[in-house]
């Protein structure tokens, strides 16, 4: 009820009765539009369309009961306020009708100040009602959307999550890479591990790796990318620092991102990643740049563990070399061996780590000579059984040399083995058939094979021939069957 006038209904079948209320409850006050029935019947329709706050009504009409009446504009409208009028105290009737949900009765003849007042209270109920109604309503309302906007944020916080999950993940998968680069000191090695992760990182299946080398970059491992190599030399791969997106036409791949390897003075090469999917790689960036410095930082360090190694092993050749000068039949021994045992172990399909420590291996075989004297180096025939255990200390003095030197250690066996014989009748331990480390067994077979076609001052020099006749016969015994028919084979022997 706001600007509207209250709208009264008095339902009496005195009409006597019933002007005198009209006139009396109007006559001080324009907020109320009343009208009047004088049968049930009547009142019925006029509370339909009328629809009014108030019903004033007699208990008994001559069509109807007025509880009837109150039970018909309740279910229209549940805050009508009905005020029952009786000609007859009687508490039954009374009763009934406060049950039913009148809001008070008036028991005949009232004063007019009595029915002015209960009207006034019931509208006054009537009013508080419908304040309570509206408030309850906007309360309900502001409910709603409460938990609405709950449920919104209920969803994006669930969005965000998600997006925190994910990028954990990303950087759990950058770190794990991070850390198994820069553990990677083999330049051969590192460089597939570099694409490798990339691809894990990017979570894409295109990428490429390539160094810079004289001025221009050349692709150095490559997975994915259909005619990359043709297409890196056409992309203006610019000398930049962060990483770039840039389109690239070819197959499926619709961007390319390149991920520049950069050092503290110069740009060393990139990592190149394709996409194939409509989201663009752009977002990725950072992520990426982090990993291209652990790419570049890790390349850097593999090249200088390679230098090092390289100085190590140089400087351990010129131990060698002093050894070899002694005896003018040694001279180049250890780089002939060298040569061939990476042949053989070539052959033998061993991978490039492990053909990398049988070179090493093969070039200090003998290192330990330079302990041992000079008079027994360069005896000529046979030496005495003495000597020939002098002889044999130059396999605990080469192992003494080279252990301090840690990337040396997976040589250490190669050194220590090489005098061991297939069949168990060699030194230092007697060690059997598989017992012998197979680089050792490698250097072994190499060994003699280049002592006996070389001037010797304790033995004649054997043709090509000879030598491998020689070693075909201690097949089993000294060498290992399957090495001596590869050696033989790779010797272009029968
Ligand atoms: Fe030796």
């Amino acid at each position: 009820m706001s600007d509207e006038k209250w709208r009264i209904l008095v339902v009496d079948d005195e009409e006597t009765l019933a002007n005198f209320i009209v006139k009396n409850i109007t006559q001080d006050n324009l907020d109320y539009d009343v009208r009047v029935a004088h049968t049930g019947n009547d009142a019925l329709k006029i509370i339909e369309g009328f629809k009014p706050h108030l019903i004033l009504e007699d208990i008994r009409l001559p069509d109807m009961n007025g509880i009837e009446i109150l039970k018909a504009a309740k279910a229209l409208d549940p805050d009508v306020q009905v005020i029952m009028m009786t000609a007859y105290a009687s508490l039954e009737s009374s009763v009934e009708a406060l049950k039913a949900g009148a809001y008070d009765y008036l028991i005949k003849p009232f004063k007019v100040e009595t029915l002015k007042n209960v009207i006034k209270n019931a509208l006054g109920k009537r009013k508080l009602q419908e304040e309570n109604r509206r408030l309850l309503s906007e309360l309900q309302k502001l409910n709603r959307e409460l938990s609405i906007a709950n449920e919104k944020l209920k969803l994006a916080k669930a969005d965000v999550d998600k997006k925190l999950e994910e990028k954990i993940k990303r950087l759990s998968v950058l770190h794990t890479w991070s850390d198994k680069l820069s553990s990677e000191l083999s330049i051969d090695s590192l460089i597939p591990l570099i694409v490798e992760g990339a691809k894990e990182v990017a979570d894409k299946g295109d990428c490429a790796l390539l160094l810079k080398e004289n001025g221009a970059f050349e692709v150095k491992e490559v997975s994915g990318f259909d005619n990359l190599i043709n297409k890196a030399e056409r992309l203006d791969l610019r000398t930049q620092e962060e990483p770039y997106v840039i389109k690239y036409e070819e197959g499926e791949i619709k961007e390319v991102i390149i991920i520049p390897l950069e050092t503290k003075e110069e740009i060393i090469g990139a990592i190149m990643i394709g996409n194939r999917e409509d989201s663009t790689l752009e977002e990725e960036k950072d992520e990426l740049s982090i990993y291209g410095n652990h790419a570049a930082i890790s390349i850097q360090n593999a090249l200088l563990f390679k230098k090092l190694e390289r100085s190590y092993i140089e400087s351990l050749m010129a131990l060698v070399k002093a050894t070899e000068a002694k005896d003018p039949s040694l001279r180049g021994h250890s780089q002939r061996v060298s040569e061939l045992a990476v042949k053989l172990a070539k052959e033998l399909g061993l991978n490039q780590e492990e053909i990398k420590y049988i070179r090493y291996g093969a070039l200090l075989h003998d290192v330990g000579k330079i302990g041992i004297r000079e008079y027994i180096l360069e005896k000529p025939g046979t030496l005495s059984r003495e000597e020939m255990e002098i002889m044999k200390e130059h396999i605990k003095i080469g192992e003494e040399i080279l252990k301090p030197i840690a990337f040396l250690k997976p040589v250490l066996p190669y050194i220590r083995y090489h005098h061991e014989n297939y069949d168990g009748s060699g030194y230092p331990e007697g060690l059997k058939g598989e017992e012998i480390p197979l680089g050792a067994q490698i250097i072994s077979i190499c060994d003699v094979y280049d002592a006996i076609t070389n001037e010797r001052s304790y033995a004649d020099r054997m043709t090509k021939e000879e030598a491998l006749n020689l070693i075909k016969n201690l097949k089993g015994k000294k060498f290992k069957p399957e090495i001596v028919d590869v050696f033989i084979k790779m010797m272009g022997g029968f």
